[in-house]
C-alpha cells in the first residue's frame, strides 16, 4: 500500500448508516472548525462540552473559542480523568449537570476527550431526555481510531467493563491529529495497538505499510493521518454492515477477550492501559491460532515483532509488575473472561486468525485448551 506522505488539509470518512450517517473529519488543526461545523449541522443549537481535567487544560479553551466564534452557546462539564469515571456516580453527576445546563432534546452534547469521556458522555447523551445527539471530539489515538466511531457508549459495572451501555451513534466526529502531540508516548503507543489491529484483522497491505511507516506515525508526520483515516475507513465499513454486532463487528474485538481479562487482573490500573492489553491479547490470539494450526508460527511472530518494535508489550511477562506482583493464574484469567460479554452458554468467543489480514470469529471455544495455553504462557 502506498500513500502520499504529506499533510493534507483534512480527510472526511463517511459512516454510512442511512439517516444516521455521519462524517469523521480527520486532520491537523480541525478542532478549530468545530464551531462552524456544529453551526452548519444544527443551526441555533445549544451545546455542553463534557471533558476531563487533563484534556480541559489543553483543549477546552480552543474548543470553546471555536464554538463562540460561530455563535454557538456552550457550557462545560469537567469530570475526573481515568477509567474510574466510567461509573454510575460520574454518570449521575454528568447527567445532572447536563440537565442544569438546560440541554434539551434538540441540543448537542460534545464529548471532548479520550475513550473514557467519549463512552461516558455518549451514554449520558443516549439516556438524557430519552436521547440527545452528540458530537465526538476524540483527543487520544485510541479514541480517534476506535472508540469515537461506531456508537458504542457506556460505563463499567463493579462486575465488569462496559456492562452498562447503549448503542448511540454520534452525529459528527472531529479527529484533530495535532492534539495527539500532547499525549505521553505510552498513551500514544497504546492507541497504536488499535491501529495495528485493523491491519491484522483485515488488511495485510496496511499491516505491511505500518511495518515500514510506524516511526512517521509516532512522530506526527503525514503517515499519521493516513493511518488514522485507514483505520476509521475500516471501522466505518464494518459498522455500517453490522451496527449492532450481530456478526462481523465482533472482529473488532481481536485481542480483547484476552486483553479485557488482563486489564481486570491488573485492576484496570496504570499497570496496563487498554491498548496495551489489546497488544498482548492480539499476540496471544495469534499464538493460540498458531497452536490450533490456523496460522503459521512465523505469522504469529511477525505480529509480535511489529508490536514490539513500536514499544508495546507483547507477552504476559511484559506487563508492569509481573515479576513482583504476578498476574492471576490461568483459572482466574478464565473466570475473568467468563464475566466478559464474549461468553455464550459456557463457550468462549475468540477472534482468531487464518492469516495476517484475515480474522475469523470462533464462538465455540471450549475453556480447557485456553486454560492450558494460558498456563504455558504464564510459565514461559
Ligand atoms: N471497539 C469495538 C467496537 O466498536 O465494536
Amino acid at each position: 500500500m502506498t500513500a502520499p506522505l504529506k499533510h493534507s488539509a483534512s480527510v472526511t470518512v463517511d459512516v454510512a448508516l442511512g439517516d444516521r450517517a455521519y462524517d469523521i473529519v480527520i486532520g491537523r488543526d480541525v478542532l478549530a472548525s468545530l464551531g462552524e461545523r456544529v453551526a452548519a449541522l444544527r443551526p441555533g443549537v445549544r451545546t455542553a462540552i463534557v471533558t476531563d481535567r487533563t484534556v480541559a487544560k489543553h483543549w477546552l479553551e480552543p474548543a470553546e473559542a471555536s464554538l463562540a466564534a460561530a455563535g454557538v452557546p456552550t457550557s462545560r462539564i469537567v469530570a475526573e480523568e481515568g477509567e474510574g469515571s466510567k461509573s454510575y456516580a460520574t454518570l449521575t453527576q454528568v447527567s445532572e449537570a447536563l440537565i442544569a445546563a438546560k440541554i434539551e432534546r434538540n441540543d448537542l452534547v460534545i464529548a471532548l476527550g479520550g475513550g473514557v469521556v467519549g463512552d461516558l458522555a455518549g451514554f449520558a447523551a443516549a439516556i438524557l431526555r430519552r436521547g440527545v445527539d452528540f458530537v465526538q471530539v476524540p483527543t487520544s489515538l485510541l479514541a480517534q481510531v476506535d472508540s469515537s466511531v461506531g456508537g458504542k457508549t457506556g460505563i463499567n459495572s463493579p462486575q465488569g467493563k462496559n456492562l452498562i451501555g447503549a448503542f448511540h451513534q454520534p452525529v459528527l466526529v472531529i479527529a484533530d491529529t495535532s492534539v495527539l502531540d500532547t499525549l505521553s508516548p505510552r498513551q500514544f503507543r497504546a492507541g497504536y495497538a488499535e491501529v495495528a489491529k485493523y491491519g491484522i484483522l483485515g488488511d495485510e497491505a496496511f499491516f505491511a505499510w505500518l511495518e515500514k511507516n510506524h516511526a512517521d506515525i509516532v512522530s506526527g508526520g503525514a503517515g499519521r493521518e493516513h493511518a488514522i483515516a485507514t483505520s476509521c475507513r475500516a471501522k466505518a465499513a464494518i459498522v455500517s454492515r453490522d451496527e449492532r454486532e450481530t456478526g462481523e463487528r465482533a472482529l473488532l474485538n481481536l485481542g480483547h477477550t484476552f486483553g479485557h481479562a488482563l486489564e481486570a487482573a491488573t485492576g484496570f490500573s496504570d499497570r496496563l492501559f487498554h491498548g496495551e492489553g489489546v497488544s498482548v491479547g492480539m499476540v496471544l490470539a495469534a499464538e493460540f491460532s498458531a497452536q490450533l494450526g490456523m496460522i503459521s508460527s512465523d505469522d504469529a511472530a511477525r505480529i509480535a515483532r511489529h508490536l514490539s518494535a513500536v514499544g508495546l508489550p507483547t507477552r504476559l511477562q511484559d506487563i508492569a509488575g509481573f515479576t513482583q506482583e504476578g498476574l492471576a493464574d490461568a483459572d482466574a484469567l478464565l473466570a475473568l473472561m467468563a464475566q466478559d460479554k464474549k461468553v455464550k452458554r459456557g463457550k468462549l468467543t475468540f477472534i482468531l486468525l487464518e492469516a495476517v489480514g484475515r480474522a475469523v470469529i470462533a464462538n465455540n471455544v471450549e475453556p480447557p485448551p485456553v486454560r492450558d495455553f494460558l498456563q504455558a504462557k504464564l510459565k514461559a
